[in-house]
């Protein structure tokens, strides 16, 4: 992520949108929500492969005020159990660094599994290295069926 503070701009976030939506098909976009309707955040699935049954998926909370609280475990559950009963997939992956404790933590408590790590492959805005770390999950052995 950039360190610098984000300035709005209508014209680029709507051709993101536009992009996003409309363009890229293999892609779907959720928002996170609390149940009041406040929103705290969003997840995608990604290069959803349908001959593969393979995707990946990406996840960002709105700011630290929402972190820890679970609300992530509970959106990527949810979202894997969209990737398998509305699109069908089989096996889901999502990537990290390793210098990324709390989302590998969630990896872990939702039982994915570690299938490759690229040794300094991100580096964080102070030029610190980290590993990549590759985690799938196998849908069919997904624990607790969200919507159940
Ligand atoms: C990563 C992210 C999606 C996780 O969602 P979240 O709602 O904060 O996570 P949860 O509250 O569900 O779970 C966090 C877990 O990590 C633990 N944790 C927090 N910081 C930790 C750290 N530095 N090292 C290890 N574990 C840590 C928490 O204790 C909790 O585990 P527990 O339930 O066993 O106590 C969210 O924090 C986020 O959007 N972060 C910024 C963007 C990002 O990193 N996205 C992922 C990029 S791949």
């Amino acid at each position: 992520m950039e360190p610098g503070t984000y300035r709005y701009n209508a014209e680029v976030v709507s051709r993101s949108y536009h992009y996003n939506y409309h363009v890229r098909q293999n892609y779907a976009h959720y928002g996170i929500f609390l149940p009041d309707g406040t929103p705290v955040g969003c997840f995608q699935l990604k290069r959803m492969d349908e001959s593969r049954k393979y995707c990946e998926f990406g996840i960002i909370l709105q700011n630290e005020r929402w972190v820890n609280q679970g609300i992530g475990t509970e959106a990527i559950r949810q979202g894997l159990s969209i990737a398998r009963d509305q699109f069908g997939m089989a096996t889901v992956m999502g990537d990290t660094s390793s210098r990324n404790g709390r989302m590998i933590r969630v990896f872990e408590k939702l039982g994915f599994h570690l299938v490759e790590s690229v040794k300094d492959a991100f580096f964080l805005v102070n030029g610190q290295p980290g590993d990549r770390l590759v985690y799938e999950i196998e849908l069919s052995t997904m624990q607790g069926a969200v919507n159940e």
